[in-house]
């Protein structure tokens, strides 16, 4: 008997490569819920445009790049779904749909987007589209049903607003189309960036997951250290130091990283050791994903995802069939 298994869906927006910050918060367990649940992965490329829209050239060509990313990491065509949001046309209709719903203020008062507003500079955001951010993304979940979104913290309350625009849609048409999506929050705190700030593609402070082996070394090399460590036989602090927190996550010889934290403490190992042995252990976990990347071409990339559509659009095609019967008015 074939039992049928619960969806997910989650998304990221096409704005640039994916670094190891990306695979231990997010794709690390995507890799792994493929194996459970029946997934949709989506390149938000929707997403992209309402803060790129005025710039918009590189979104196609970074989600190429973003699903060769994902290939290389694990995530499998054929167990998963991967598709572009804008090649399933239901995304933009459901999300019409539940603009109906969405009191403004629930968009006004969402934290992302105040703080967004705030934070982005240079580009005009403060616009009709933008503020609907989170009901396009209440749509993407809803179309697939998903029974849970895996999504980093800051997205919390995107997927609040969700559970509200879903229970809102449900109590005015009396009837449960849609269930309201659990967090699958990743217990794993935010990557530090290598320079000791948050990690963030304005600070080119990463690693991406398609660097090369010389930039890798290129990069921990210059990986921020204990600053009041002027000399290698000072002691020095390991808590916190992000030499040590990469160590931590891809240095998988436990002993070699006890031994060099033991006598970074005492003041008996050099910086230069501690990075050369990081800069191995990085290229070491890397080089199997960079040898799959380099084997997938662009147009392999556009065929999964033309697949990956076809398969999406039929889910969301139902789900659209239920909501507008939903509707009454609407043609179906
Ligand atoms: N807003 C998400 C991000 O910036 C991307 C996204 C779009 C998404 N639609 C989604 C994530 C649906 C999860 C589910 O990361």
């Amino acid at each position: 008997m074939q039992l049928t298994r619960k969806n997910i869906l989650s998304g990221m927006r096409p704005t640039g490569l994916l670094h190891l910050g990306h695979y231990v918060g997010v794709l690390k367990n995507w890799v792994k819920l493929q194996e459970e649940y029946d997934c949709y992965f989506m390149v938000a490329d929707w997403h992209a445009l309402l803060s790129e829209y005025e710039n918009p050239e590189g979104i196609r060509k970074n989600g190429i790049e973003m699903v060769k990313d994902w290939i290389s990491v694990g995530i499998d065509p054929l167990k998963s779904v991967m598709f572009i949001q804008s090649a399933v046309k239901e995304h933009l209709e459901l999300a019409m749909v539940f603009s109906l719903l969405t009191p403004l203020g629930w968009l006004e008062r969402c934290t992302t987007y105040k703080e967004q507003l705030r934070e982005i500079k240079g580009r005009m955001i403060a616009t009709h589209g933008f503020l609907g951010y989170p009901v396009l993304q209440a749509a993407d979940i809803a179309l697939y049903n998903s029974h849970a979104v895996p999504v980093g913290i800051d997205q919390l309350p995107h997927l609040e607003l969700t559970r509200e625009i879903i229970r809102k849609f449900n109590s005015l048409y009396k009837k449960e189309v849609f269930n309201e999506p659990l967090d699958l929050l990743t217990n794993f705190p935010k990557l530090v960036g290598l320079d000791n700030r948050k990690m963030s593609k304005s600070y080119d402070n990463f690693i991406a997951i398609s660097d090369t082996r010389e930039t890798v070394k290129k990069k921990v090399r210059s990986m921020y250290t204990d600053p009041n460590r002027i000399s290698a036989d000072v002691p020095g602090n390991v808590e916190g130091n992000p030499v040590f927190v990469y160590h931590d996550i891809f240095n998988d010889n436990v002993n070699e990283v006890e031994d060099l934290k033991d006598r970074y403490r005492k003041g008996k190992v050099g910086d230069v050791e501690v990075k050369a042995k990081l800069e191995a252990a990085l290229n070491k976990f890397l080089d199997p994903i960079r040898e799959k990347r380099t084997a997938l071409s662009d147009e392999y990339i556009l065929k999964v995802l033309e697949d990956g559509a076809k398969r999406a659009a039929l889910t969301a095609d139902r789900t659209m069939r239920e909501v507008k019967k939903c509707l009454r008015h609407a043609v179906c």
